[in-house]
């Protein structure tokens, strides 16, 4: 695999490598010295055209973690707000050296068009593109679900084992959602059931065609949840008023207390982040024992390590790098 672009880009084998990878990471961080000499001498380059904090930070971690170099640029307090395009930033990071680029930018396709472009020669991964995809969201998702409803908690308990048959609910704005179509794919890709719930304003056009059930009724969507995903609304990508108001939304389509009592004891509830407490997910929900949403962001670092790691390193070893 030479970039990471899409969920679709993995196949049920490639996923399983990464989330795998990913657990052995996991082990490693149980360590006093997390950092691990792999990627010594290697330049990873975060370039962030739209705001993020778990992304950026833990793509920031996995690479030091690993040892490589990294340099952190985002479009806010550069040269774009000059005028500079993307080709010229990329070119400018090229001469820096880059290995790998992880990049976020507001149009769809944006990751795409740097992989393709032949303007930079290392691996690129999509760190979020417009409304379109965010791959390593969906692998620190399916990561989460699969300790939680395959194997044990202890890293590596659930190796080699993909996800069949589980139930998840992703619920909320789709429409605006990178996340629920990268989670759609792979847990498609993982043998997952997946039922996107949401007013019919809010599931894009052709979603009859992605491998999953829609549904517009929360509640009879949670019997049988084995994890239930919350999408943030994205009130920043809408140009038109979607549904009534805020509290007709919560109403309808966010997880309170009450509809935390409609799920089965095992149920996990997930958010991506960042929240709109109140709005999709109130303070019980996201709070409660059920919740992963911190531990997502802890399970980001070990799957992002094991990313960059099968782009970067090939055939060396996890631990020592030159064997
Ligand atoms: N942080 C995620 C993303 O960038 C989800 C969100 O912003 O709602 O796609
Ligand atoms: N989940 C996620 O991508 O968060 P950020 O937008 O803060 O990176």
């Amino acid at each position: 695999m030479r970039h990471l672009l899409s969920a679709a880009d993995l196949d049920r084998d490639a996923a399983l490598r990464v989330l795998d990878t990913a657990e052995q990471m996991a082990a490693t961080q149980q360590r006093e010295i997390k950092k691990l000499p792999t990627l010594r001498g290697r330049t990873v380059v975060n370039l962030f055209f739209e705001d993020s904090t778990r992304t950026r930070i833990s793509f920031e971690a996995a690479a030091k973690r690993l040892s490589a170099d990294v340099i952190n640029f985002s479009a806010k307090g550069s040269s774009v707000s000059k005028g500079e395009s993307l080709k010229d930033t990329a070119l400018t990071l090229e001469a820096m050296g880059a290995d790998a680029v992880v990049v976020r930018h507001g149009a769809s396709g944006g990751a795409h068009r740097l992989a393709t472009s032949g303007w930079i020669n290392g691996s690129v991964v999509n760190a979020g593109d417009g409304t379109h995809e965010h791959p390593t969201q969906a692998l620190l998702d399916a990561f989460t679900m699969r300790h939680h409803l395959v194997g044990q908690r202890e890293p590596g308990a659930a190796t080699g084992e993909d996800l069949a048959g589980r139930k998840v609910t992703i619920v909320g704005d789709v429409l605006h959602s990178r996340v629920a179509r990268s989670n759609v794919l792979l847990l498609h890709t993982l043998g997952a059931e997946v039922t996107l719930v949401a007013p019919p304003t809010l599931l894009p056009v052709g979603v009859q065609t992605w491998p999953c059930a829609t549904s517009y009724d929360l509640d009879s969507a949670l019997e049988g949840a084995d994890a239930v995903m919350m999408l943030r609304v994205q009130v920043e990508r809408m140009n038109a008023a979607y549904f009534p108001s805020a509290r007709e939304y919560s109403r309808r389509y966010g997880l309170d207390a009450r509809r935390l009592r409609l799920m089965a004891e095992h149920t996990i509830v997930m958010h991506p982040g960042p929240m709109n407490r109140g709005l999709e997910i109130s303070a019980d929900a996201a709070d409660s024992a059920r919740s992963t949403i911190v531990e997502q962001v802890s399970n980001g670092v070990s799957v992002r390590m094991a990313v960059l790691y099968l782009l970067l390193a090939g055939s060396d070893d996890v631990d020592g790098g030159t064997a």
